[in-house]
C-alpha cells in the first residue's frame, strides 16, 4: 500500500482555462494525485511541490495578447515530464523557440486527426485516424528544435508535438474532454508510460492519509464539527472519527427545516451506527419563534444563517478544551482559476463569525478533494447510500421551498407532500438521472372540491429538474402516471392540500429553487 510519500503529485498548470479542473479530476481518474497550480508560480514553490509531471492547460487569451499569462521558462529546464495542452502547447512552442504564427484561422468543435507514420508513446496502440476536439485560434506554424510533429488535422498542420528525449509533449486538440474518445488513453500514456507513475491514488490512500495527517495535526486535542446531514459533513464526521474516534465531538443543530425522519436519521447514523459524540440540540422552537411574520427570503436566510452559528458556538463553548472546527471545504473552493489573487479573495469567502473572544483552528480534511471523490470516500467509510448520494438540500432546508411566513403548520403540509414526491421519484427506475426533486409550498390558496364540499387550501408544486452542475437544468420529463400518482396521494394523504402542480421551467430564466 502506497503511503503519504509515496504519493506522487502531477500538478495542473492554469492558464486561466475553465479546463483546468477537469483536466485534474481525469487525472485522478486515472487514479494519479493532481492539483492544480496558477501559472505565475516561482520555480521555488513549484520545486517544493516535487512534482511528477506538469499539465499545462489551455486557456483563454491568445499567447500575443497583451498580459497574456506566462510561466517561468526555467521550469522546462527541470527534466520534469510536461504536457502542454492547447495554449499550454503554444506556450511551450514559443518559450522553447517554436513559432505561433496569426492565421486567423480557428478551428472549434470536432475535428478528425491523423497520427504521423511510426505514432509515439502518446498514440501507442490508438488509431492512426480519430476524433478529437478543438477549441482554438492560433496554432504552432513551426515546432521548436528538437522537436517532432506527431499529428495533424485538415486544419492544424501541427496538431500535437513532442521532444521525446526531454520528456515535452503537447497537442493543440483537448485530450481531457469527452468528445475526444481516446483522450484519457493518451493522459494514460502520458502519465504511466512517459512520466512514469503508477495509478497508486485510490480513495483507500485517500483516507489513510487523511487519517494520518489528521492525527498528526490534532494530537491530543479535540475538534468540533457541525454536522447537518447534507454529504461533506458526514463525510467529514465519518473520516475524522476514524481518525480521532473520542476527541470528535459532532454538533447537529435541529433547525426543524429538516425533511421528514431527516433529523432522527442523521442521529440514527452518527450516534448508533458509528458511535459519534454527539450533540443534537433542538432548536426548532427558536426558530420558528424569530420567524414569526418573516415572509422576505433574504431576511428568512439570513436570521437561519445567524442563528446557526449563535447556537453552534453556545454548544462549542459548554464543550472544555476544543481547539479545532472542522469543515467541509472542498477543492473547488480553494481553487480559482489563473492567479494567486482570485485564490485569495475565494479563500476569504469562508469567513465564520466566530464571537468575541472565541477563536478556532479549522481543520478541512476533504480540502483537496472533489465532489465526487468526497461520495467515494464517503462509500468507502460506511456512510450509507442515502447520505452519499444525496440531493443537494439548501442550508435553510424547507425554508426556501415556503413562499411566505413559515409556521409549523406550513412546514408539516411541505415535509409530508415532500416525503411523497421523494418517495414516488425515487422508487422510478429512472431517478438517478434526476438532479434533484422536491416539492414546495407556495403562498396562495384556491378553491377546490373535495366530496361535496368546497374547500380552500394550498397547493404544492412540484420541482424535479435534470442537470449536470446546478448551473443550468431543465425540468425533468416524468412520466404522466407518475405526475398523476403523486398528485393523488398528495391530495389524499396530505390535508391542507388541494391542488398540485408541476413546474415545467427551466434554469435560466427560472431558478432550482423558490423562494
Ligand atoms: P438555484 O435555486 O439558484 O440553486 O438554481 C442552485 C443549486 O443550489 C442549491 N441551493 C443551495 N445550496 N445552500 C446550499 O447549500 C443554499 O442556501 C442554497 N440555495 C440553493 C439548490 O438546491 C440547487 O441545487
Amino acid at each position: 500500500m502506497a503511503t503519504a510519500e509515496d504519493i506522487r503529485t502531477v500538478l495542473v498548470v492554469d492558464f486561466g482555462a475553465q479546463y483546468a479542473q477537469l483536466i485534474a479530476r481525469r487525472v485522478r481518474e486515472c487514479r494519479v494525485y493532481s492539483e492544480i497550480v496558477p501559472h505565475d508560480i516561482t520555480l521555488e514553490e513549484l520545486r517544493a511541490k516535487k512534482p511528477a509531471a506538469l499539465i499545462l492547460s489551455g486557456g483563454p487569451a491568445s499567447v500575443y495578447a497583451e498580459g497574456a499569462p506566462k510561466m517561468d521558462p526555467r521550469i522546462y529546464e527541470l527534466g520534469i515530464p510536461i504536457l502542454g495542452l492547447c495554449y499550454g502547447m503554444q506556450l511551450m512552442a514559443i518559450d522553447l523557440g517554436g513559432a505561433v504564427p496569426k492565421t486567423d484561422i480557428g478551428e472549434y468543435g470536432f475535428a478528425q486527426l491523423t497520427v504521423a507514420d511510426g505514432g509515439s508513446a502518446l498514440f501507442e496502440d490508438l488509431p492512426a485516424g480519430q476524433q478529437v476536439w478543438m477549441s482554438h485560434r492560433d496554432s504552432v506554424g513551426t515546432v521548436p528544435a528538437g522537436f517532432a510533429v506527431l499529428a495533424s488535422t485538415p486544419t492544424t498542420a501541427i496538431a500535437a508535438m513532442a521532444d521525446a528525449d526531454r520528456r515535452l509533449w503537447a497537442t493543440q486538440f483537448h485530450p481531457e474532454v469527452a468528445h475526444t474518445p481516446h483522450g484519457l488513453d493518451m493522459l494514460k500514456h502520458f502519465l504511466y508510460d512517459i512520466a512514469d507513475i503508477p495509478p497508486t491514488w485510490t480513495m483507500v490512500n485517500i483516507i489513510d492519509e487523511t487519517v494520518e495527517a489528521v492525527r498528526a495535526q490534532v494530537g491530543d486535542a479535540k475538534v468540533i464539527c457541525g454536522l447537518s446531514g447534507g454529504v461533506d459533513s458526514s463525510v467529514v464526521a465519518a473520516l475524522l472519527h476514524r481518525a480521532i474516534g473520542e476527541k470528535l465531538t459532532c454538533v447537529f443543530v435541529d433547525h426543524g427545516m429538516l425533511r421528514l425522519d431527516e433529523a432522527d436519521d442523521v442521529v440514527r447514523v452518527f450516534r448508533d451506527q458509528f458511535h459519534v459524540e454527539l450533540v443534537h440540540v433542538q432548536a426548532q422552537e427558536r426558530y420558528l419563534s424569530l420567524l414569526v411574520g418573516v415572509t422576505d427570503p433574504e431576511v428568512k436566510r439570513r436570521i437561519i444563517g445567524e442563528e446557526f452559528w449563535k447556537v453552534f458556538f453556545e454548544e462549542a463553548e459548554r464543550l472544555e478544551g476544543v481547539r479545532f472546527l472542522a469543515q467541509g471545504t472542498l477543492y473547488p473552493d480553494v481553487i480559482e482559476s489563473g492567479s494567486k489573487t482570485a485564490a485569495k479573495i475565494k479563500s476569504h469567502h469562508n469567513l465564520i463569525p466566530f464571537p468575541e473572544g472565541v477563536h478556532f483552528e479549522l481543520i478541512e480534511p476533504l480540502r483537496r478533494l472533489f465532489k465526487d471523490e468526497v461520495r467515494a470516500v464517503g462509500a468507502e467509510l460506511g456512510l450509507p447510500d442515502h447520505i452519499v448520494h444525496r440531493q443537494p438540500f439548501p442550508g435553510p432546508g424547507l425554508a426556501v421551498r415556503i413562499i411566505g411566513e413559515i409556521t409549523a403548520e406550513r412546514l408539516d403540509i411541505l415535509r409530508r407532500a415532500d416525503a411523497i414526491v421523494r418517495e414516488e421519484i425515487g422508487r422510478w427506475d429512472e431517478h438517478r438521472e434526476v438532479w434533484q426533486y422536491f416539492a414546495v409550498l407556495p403562498a396562495i390558496r384556491s378553491v377546490g372540491v373535495m366530496g361535496d364540499e368546497r374547500t380552500y387550501a394550498h397547493p404544492i408544486i412540484i420541482r424535479a429538474v435534470s442537470s449536470a452542475d446546478a448551473m443550468t437544468a431543465d425540468w425533468a420529463r416524468l412520466p404522466h402516471e407518475l405526475l398523476a400518482h403523486m398528485s393523488n396521494r398528495i391530495i389524499n394523504e396530505v390535508e391542507g392540500v388541494n391542488r398540485v402542480a408541476y413546474d415545467i421551467t427551466s434554469k435560466p430564466p427560472g431558478t432550482i429553487e423558490w423562494e
